[in-house]
């Protein structure tokens, strides 16, 4: 299968979760990407935002019709690498595990432990393929995670610096044991669709880091007794507004 011409782009952004589409791109053109792992989450849309080129893929679809395990993110990071991205930023709803990692809060993690099972991990999964074993001691690309930082203090966005990311299978939300164990094990974000996104995006020596959007605290963390769906989508509402901010930021 013939990659389309590479264009080159400056950034490419996954949306997650309450981003389908990302505000004020211009000039917008839509890429339909074969790649040999089948579909992708949807067209790739390709345009102009702070002066750059930015590739924008909603995870779940525009109409977010993908569960997080039912994502193609091979293909997905497939085609971004194929338009000529080099830069990847995986935007991802959360919830928090860490007290000062509430509703709303953006967080750049900077580990991950992976709890998701029966998804395809790695490019190597095709006959033929050359088997590689990643280095992912640090899953996140230090300079992106330092230039997100970067960009969102100079945004005037609150972002915390760190964090273990962990990454389950959903749909479903986790049980209160399932956070108790997640937090001994050293987790303060939990999120379904974070692996194997960063693992993939290693394995194409892509730039990737993570932004985290806060949706709700995970089961057992807030006062709560029952997570409600719609809090998490007005709390992501919240969040997703700052995205723009940052990612402008980070093109400067
Ligand atoms: N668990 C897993 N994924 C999530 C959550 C959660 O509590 N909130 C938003 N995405």
């Amino acid at each position: 299968m013939t990659p389309p011409t590479a264009s080159p782009i400056d950034l490419a952004v996954i949306g997650g979760s309450g981003l389908y589409k990302f505000p004020g791109l211009g000039n917008a053109v839509r890429r339909a990407v074969d790649t040999p792992y089948g579909p992708a989450s949807g067209e790739v849309v390709v345009g102009d935002f702070a002066g750059r080129r930015v590739a924008f893929l909603a995870r779940h679809g525009e109409g977010h019709t993908l569960p997080p395990h039912r994502v193609n993110y091979r293909a997905n990071l497939w085609a971004l690498h194929a338009l000529g991205a080099r830069r990847v930023v995986g935007v991802n709803a959360v919830g928090g595990i860490r007290d000062d990692m509430g509703p709303r809060a953006i967080v750049v993690p900077d580990q991950i432990i992976d709890y998701t099972h029966g998804r395809y991990t790695s490019f190597c999964d095709v006959d033929g393929a050359e088997v590689k074993h990643i280095d992912f001691s640090e899953p996140y690309t230090a300079a992106l995670r330092r230039d997100l930082l970067a960009a969102a203090a100079r945004a005037g966005v609150a972002a915390i610096d760190g964090g273990c990311y962990g990454a389950t299978q959903g749909p479903r939300l986790e049980t209160r044991a399932e956070i108790a164990r997640m937090k001994r094990d050293g987790c303060d974000l939990v999120g379904m669709t974070g692996m194997p996104e960063a693992a993939l995006a290693r394995e194409l020596e892509l730039e990737y880091a993570c932004l985290a959007l806060v949706a709700n605290y995970a089961a057992g963390c807030g006062d709560e007794a029952e997570i409600s769906i719609e809090e998490i989508f007005a709390h992501l509402a919240a969040a997703t507004a700052e995205v723009p901010k940052i990612i402008g930021a980070l093109l400067e």
